[in-house]
């Protein structure tokens, strides 16, 4: 019988065997578009376009491990997964449901993109959870949410959706880049496919951009197909890193998680801050949800200053080593603004009717000493 190895073990090694003498460490990093073709054979040729690189192929078994998949698959950002796996189940007249709380990025290319694939998508507040199943029509194929949330961290309850999903015959997709597989696995939880922005905790170190998507076997076989045709492989150099990132994730979550809620807590009892926004408070709107289903509470943290945009501004001119810099989830801490990033293209309005006013600071507490994280931020908002 194969041993059942933990999740440390198996974000280092994928399924540990012994190597045979003068095997490199360090896997070899095959940054090679193609490879030599035995004359005369069918079989698929490998050419680096089609993900069957070999360190394309080593990087997506480990991590269809992580979430308990069938199977995974790399493509070239968060935007290419979500957007390729979205193609995988949706046609011309097709109909999407979505939650409201997702990624600007993710809104755009559902209203402009699958718009003009005569695809309809219908928003769901996550708040009413009667509403899915209300939501569904005739044409609808797939349920997409995002969980935890950008930039509130909400925790979205999978339960009502997750009836809907199987009593219509609905595939359901999460977005759980936020969490990382240390924190949630939707799989575990009756989603169908997941999907992570790879340019985050999954390479965790700010110097890749990558998307995965992991499900049934079927699935991903989908999506590689389309992957090939729309050019969305991941290069072999970029997985290479992300392998490489992959091995410390387990340890890298334990200190992120640690990180965000001493954050989380210092920024909650400091007179300059109005409100803080962290699934591991009480005062979290989810944070019951959080404990149930989430492993760790992650490093994203909300910050809500009481002198609004001026204060938030102040803050940022003076900081000296959380750089102000948009993406997250690396070892390094960094701060964003929404409204001038992620949630831009919403208006000061929309933002608003989804609860993130101008002057929202979106923190993504890196993997430094907590004392100087909190200390960068306690000298910028003296
Ligand atoms: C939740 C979420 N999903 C997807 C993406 C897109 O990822 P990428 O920038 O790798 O394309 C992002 C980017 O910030 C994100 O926050």
């Amino acid at each position: 019988m194969r041993r059942q190895f933990g999740f440390s073990t198996t974000a280092i090694h994928g399924v540990p065997h012994r190597r045979p003498d003068w095997t490199p460490i360090a896997p070899a990093l095959q940054q090679s578009s193609t490879f030599v073709n035995p004359v005369g054979s069918d079989d698929e040729v490998l050419y680096s376009r089609y993900g069957n690189n070999p360190n394309q192929l080593d990087l997506a078994r480990k991590y269809a491990l992580l979430e308990g998949a069938d199977d995974a698959i790399f493509v070239a950002s968060g935007m290419g997964a979500t957007a390729l796996a979205h193609l995988a189940v949706l046609r011309p007249g097709d109909h999407l449901i979505s939650s409201t709380w997702i990624y600007g990025g993710t809104q755009h290319l559902f209203d402009r993109e699958l718009a003009r694939f005569g695809i309809e998508v219908t928003y769901v507040n996550p708040e009413q959870p009667r509403h899915w199943r209300k939501a569904v029509r005739k044409s609808t194929r797939a349920i997409f949410v995002e969980t935890p949330t950008n930039p509130l961290m909400r925790i979205v309850d999978l339960g009502p959706i997750t009836y809907a999903a199987e009593e219509e015959g609905l595939a359901l997709l999460v977005d759980a880049t936020f969490a990382s597989p240390v924190n949630f696995r939707p799989l575990e939880h009756g989603a169908d496919v997941v999907i992570t922005s790879a340019t985050k905790y999954l390479n965790g170190h700010s110097d890749v951009i990558a998307g995965a998507i992991a499900g049934s076997t079927s699935f991903v076989e989908e999506v590689n197909r389309l992957m090939r045709l729309w050019g969305q492989a991941i290069d072999p150099h970029a997985a290479w890193l992300i392998d490489r990132g992959m091995r410390t994730l387990a340890l890298r979550m334990e200190r992120h998680n640690t990180n965000g809620l001493a954050v989380a807590q210092w920024a909650e009892q400091h007179a300059s801050v109005a409100r803080v926004h962290y699934p591991g408070l009480p005062s979290h709107p989810d944070h019951e949800r959080a404990k149930s289903v989430l492993q760790g509470f992650g490093g994203m943290v909300g910050l809500e200053l009481k002198g609004g945009v001026k204060a938030t501004e102040r803050l940022l001119k003076r900081l000296e080593m959380i750089a102000h810099a948009p993406s997250l989830a690396g070892v390094e801490t960094l701060v964003s603004e929404p409204r001038l990033t992620s949630h831009k293209g919403i208006g000061a309005e929309g933002r608003a009717k989804i609860g993130i006013p101008d002057g929202f600071l979106r923190l993504s507490c890196g993997i430094e000493d907590a004392a100087d994280i909190i200390g960068d931020l306690e000298q910028g908002l003296k």
